[in-house]
């Protein structure tokens, strides 16, 4: 997986443009509503959204790719950013909310479980988490080679798993959920051409 991401990034850069996804301002809105002084960001990619929440709040960045990590120092040198797994804890002090944008999707179940259980170990407790994965009604869902329930190789050697709203509930099933939902997001990239992406939310509060 690092070496995919890692190559995308050293050869097309900042790969999805640089505005961020309409989740992020939702999550900043909701997490300056709520007090929030600190946001761990996993699987950050080159800032394209730690950069809508270090304005405001204290952030951190988990990354593994090297080549997305010297993109976001540039992009948005206000995030701290932390070169590692997204699937271990990294920070030393607890965080007041997680932002997750697209990368619980890209693990078999056991992993998918590990990164859960590392936000939440980063987190306060009563701390926010803002989540966004595939939809099971992306037209990619079912398509491709099944590797588990939910998860399709859908791509020649890259694979994702598609979460309907009882799975994606279910991964959060120890903590408050305060909202899920469904959106369309397009993403356009600096070589042109555009993609629609059919994806969920979810918005929990650690118990
Ligand atoms: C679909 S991209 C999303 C990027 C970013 N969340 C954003 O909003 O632009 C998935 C990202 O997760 C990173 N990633 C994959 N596995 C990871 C892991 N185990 N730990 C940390 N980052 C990881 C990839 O390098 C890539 O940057």
């Amino acid at each position: 997986m690092t070496d995919y991401w890692n190559r995308r990034f050293a050869a097309e850069g900042m790969i999805w443009g640089s505005e961020p996804s309409p989740s992020a301002a939702a999550a900043r809105a909701l997490f300056g509503d709520a007090g929030v002084r600190s946001v761990l960001v996993p699987g950050a990619g080159y800032g394209r959204n730690t950069k809508a929440l270090s304005s405001v709040f204290k952030t951190y960045g988990i990354e593994l790719s090297p080549s997305a990590l010297a993109l976001a120092a540039e992009w948005d040198p206000d995030t701290v950013f932390i070169g590692g797994s997204a699937l271990e804890p990294h920070l030393n002090e607890p965080v007041d909310a997680v932002y997750c944008y697209d990368v619980l999707h890209l693990f078999l179940a056991a992993e998918r479980q590990a990164l859960m259980d590392s936000c939440l170990r980063q987190l306060c407790p009563r701390g926010l988490l803002y989540f966004t994965c595939f939809s099971d009604e992306d037209p990619n869902a079912g398509q491709g080679r099944i590797l588990e329930p939910g998860t399709y190789e859908y791509k020649t050697g890259k694979y994702a798993h598609f979460f309907s709203e009882a799975d994606l509930r279910e991964h959060f099933a120890e903590t408050e959920i305060l909202d899920t939902g469904s959106f369309r997001e397009t993403l356009g990239g600096p070589g042109g051409g555009s993609h629609d992406y059919l994806l969920r939310y979810i918005v929990a509060r650690k118990r």
